[in-house]
């Protein structure tokens, strides 16, 4: 029988499928629900001093869909706006209530040493599990030099989790920003630095579209807008590269975010390198309640495998990612079409033409293959509108 427990630097998840910082975790009572239904922790919405401004835009929201279907959000939202007093109570009484349930602090405050210190203080008597640096807010905050502006600069996101682990009594995450070029180096700057862990990815910087009328920008604030952050399905593959990436470079556990709408997509972050996962967009497309088939999935996959606990996948995929120059190369792989799903609709003889091969024919009402000039490169097998084709040695 599997597990989905787990223990992350001594905390003891029951399950892997964590709330992260949004909405869905902004007030007390949500998270007391989302407790309820089956998340194994929540990382609170991030928490700032009591007198940092907090002045929001509406809209604050704009949506990428593919017919009814939310791929991304783009979110122009701050941060809290409960009271360090507040969350100290919620936090107290969200233990007493749930108290195998992990809740994790995210903070941030301007550079200030004190700062900092203060706000690690205010929490270190409270019953939160750990702290989560966020170092990666890529709207509004960066302005303030904060956000996005820390995560983005190797030195200052060193210097600010010194800081933290000078005083935290608490395992310390830093959340890093997907919009740097080389995430792996900030990571190894933050654990150079004392962090105990990392989280990634926070949102993808973004400009959602155009309103082409009145040439307003989305989300519209009165007309105008600002760049966001992108999240949801659409940002999956950036954030499983970003995992990837700092497990390939650091050992340090690592909380996978990005895209994550179900158990299979949790297996995959989890096989590059994340302990637990975090998820956002999901749960505000469709409730808390995707929980359920959340957990159900991954003890299903992991009993099917032999495994044991989530552990036991971690790191799996990551040996076989390798560099273009080391791919095995001496075999090429092609076509094969099952003629009896193929509704002979000459797709893919036509992208296979218009994008440099012209190895595919329609011929008798056959797709054929021109083994002489095929490349193997599978383009027509993912442009299928019936999924006919199968790409095979
Ligand atoms: C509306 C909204 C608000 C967010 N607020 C925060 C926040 O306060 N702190 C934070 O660290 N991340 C915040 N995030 C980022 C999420 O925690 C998460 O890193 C990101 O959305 C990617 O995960 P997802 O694809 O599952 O949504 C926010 C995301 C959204 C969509």
């Amino acid at each position: 029988m599997a597990t989905l427990a787990t223990n992350v630097l001594g905390i003891d998840f029951e399950n892997p499928f964590v709330l992260a910082s949004a909405p869905p975790t902004a007030k007390i009572e949500s998270i007391d629900k989302a407790f309820t239904l089956g998340w194994g922790g929540a990382v609170l919405k991030t928490i700032t001093p009591d007198n940092l401004e907090m002045i929001e835009a509406s809209e604050r929201y704009a949506t990428w869909k593919v017919g009814n279907k939310i791929c991304g959000f783009e979110n122009i939202e701050l941060l809290s706006h409960l009271t360090l007093q507040q969350w100290l109570n919620g936090i107290k009484y969200l233990k007493q209530k749930h108290p195998t349930k992990v809740q994790i602090a995210s903070i941030m405050a301007p550079v200030a040493k004190e700062e900092w210190q203060n706000l690690v203080r205010t929490f270190n008597n409270s019953e939160v599990d750990a702290f989560e640096l966020n170092f990666s807010c890529p709207h509004g905050m960066p302005e303030k030099g904060i956000g996005m502006a820390i995560g983005t600069n190797a030195e200052i996101s060193a210097m600010i989790t010194k800081w933290v682990t000078e005083v935290a009594r608490k395992p310390v995450f830093v959340k890093l920003s997907p919009n740097v070029t080389n995430i792996a180096e900030i990571a190894k700057a933050v654990e150079k630095a004392g962090a105990g862990g990392i989280s990634a990815i926070n949102t993808v910087q973004s400009l959602m579209g155009i309103d082409l009328d009145t040439f307003e920008p989305l989300p519209k604030v009165n007309g105008k807008t600002t760049f966001g952050g992108y999240s949801g399905i659409s940002v999956k593959p950036i954030g499983l590269r970003c995992v990837a990436q700092i497990r390939q470079n650091i050992e340090l556990p690592i909380l996978g975010i990005g895209g994550i709408a179900n158990w299979h997509d949790a297996a995959e972050y989890m096989t590059v390198g994340a302990d637990v996962v975090q998820v956002c967009t999901e749960v505000m497309a469709n409730g808390y309640g995707v929980i359920g088939a959340m957990k159900q999935g991954l003890l299903g996959y992991l009993e099917s495998k032999g495994f044991k606990s989530p552990a036991d996948l971690k790191n799996r995929a990551i040996g076989n990612l390798s560099t273009h120059e080391k791919l095995p190369k001496s075999t090429q792989v092609y076509p094969h079409i099952d003629d009896e799903i193929c509704v002979k609709c000459g797709k893919c003889v036509t992208i296979c033409d218009e994008s440099e091969h012209s190895a595919l024919l329609l011929v008798d009402g056959h797709i054929t293959v021109n083994k002489k000039v095929c490349v193997g490169c599978s383009l027509c097998s993912h442009v299928c509108p019936k999924s006919a084709i199968k790409m095979q040695k």
